[in-house]
């Protein structure tokens, strides 16, 4: 049993996390995770309004009475995001936690207090961990360079993001990105962190609504099949790298803009790939651990697996 901070202030039994995932992160993988004794985090950006989300989070409470989350995302985004509504239904729902991403939550972490939801937010650096303990949020998630979807530009990976970042703040820490293996769930523990953050892992569950081809190609790929695009519009976005994410990179080599590259880094695109299967058709966020990926579990086994490995390992160290 490993308890940490953030295992005692969520009330769950394991010190794992699954980050927020558009179109994928829906109610049956969330509730597998949450039952499985992580916390399962559901998506709000592909949701057209918040009554959408509270219809996915009502499925959520009737497969599990275990603890879990709502992701709400900041990023800009193509379309305008119903956030404060996202927000206002899930604290009409008694949603446990919420995560958020990019942007600044100041207006959130009142209404959410005042609800009983923990915050957590995702930063980047030292800096914005100490801007999110100071506006009160719960604990923050530290995103690596190695992450799948949208790690910060400065280009620090966790083995040095963790140790500065738990330096400098007194609230919980959990450690996002590139995290597939018992082995890292280790060493992000041993680095200070008190939890992990993971996405990429859990896109390549059973549970997980993702097309059979996308998770018989991430089955494949090495820790070398990921690209960082979007970096010529400051929005840098770590994706498989497929035949859209190379068509992409070399429009961005000839500097192409915003406007040309829309169609191609559209959600939507990305939601075929994950509704219909052709695995090069969109992009899709994918994180560096997705080489240690070889199988395609349930949500259950995926936890219980690294669960086991890292208590085995702890022993063995400390022996
Ligand atoms: C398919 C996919 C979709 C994601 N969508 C979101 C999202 O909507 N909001 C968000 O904050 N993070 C999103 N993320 C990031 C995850 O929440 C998490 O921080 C990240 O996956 C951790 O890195 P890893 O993939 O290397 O484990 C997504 C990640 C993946 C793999």
């Amino acid at each position: 049993m490993i308890k940490t901070k953030m295992t005692e202030m969520l009330g769950i039994e394991y010190p794992i996390l699954q980050g927020g995932m558009g179109w994928l992160g829906l109610a049956e993988l969330v509730a597998a995770v949450s039952n499985a004794g992580g916390l399962g985090v559901l998506g709000s950006v592909t949701h057209p309004d918040p009554e959408k989300l509270r219809q996915e989070i009502r499925k959520v409470k009737e497969l599990t009475d275990k603890p879990f989350g709502v992701n709400i995302t900041m990023l800009p985004a193509l379309r305008e995001l119903p956030n404060d509504g996202f927000v206002q239904v899930v604290c009409e729902e008694g949603v446990p936690v919420v995560e958020t991403s990019a942007g600044r939550p100041e207006k959130y972490v009142e209404p959410l207090k005042n609800a009983g939801v923990k915050l957590i937010h995702k930063v980047g650096s030292v800096r914005h961990a100490l801007n999110a303990q100071k506006i009160g949020c719960d604990a923050v998630e530290v995103v690596g360079f190695e992450s799948g979807g949208f790690p910060l530009p400065d280009d620090v990976t966790l083995w040095n993001l963790i140790p500065r970042i738990v330096d400098a703040v007194d609230i919980p820490v959990s450690a996002a990105g590139g995290t597939t293996d018992y082995r890292q769930l280790t060493a992000a523990l041993a680095l200070g962190a008190s939890s992990v953050t993971c996405g990429t892992l859990f896109m390549a569950t059973q549970e997980c609504i993702a097309h059979p081809n996308l998770k018989q190609r991430l089955l494949q790929a090495t820790e070398c099949d990921t690209v960082m695009i979007q970096r010529t519009i400051n929005n840098q976005n770590r994706v498989f790298k497929n035949e859209t994410a190379l068509k992409i990179l070399e429009m961005e080599a000839r500097k192409a803009s915003f406007e040309e590259l829309i169609p191609l880094i559209s959600g939507e695109r990305g939601r075929k790939v994950y509704l219909e299967g052709d695995a090069d058709y969109g992009t899709v966020p994918c994180g560096q651990g997705v080489g240690l990926i070889k199988d395609i579990p349930t949500a259950k086994e995926v936890i219980d697996r690294m669960v086991t490995g890292a208590e085995q390992l702890l022993k063995r160290l400390s022996s």
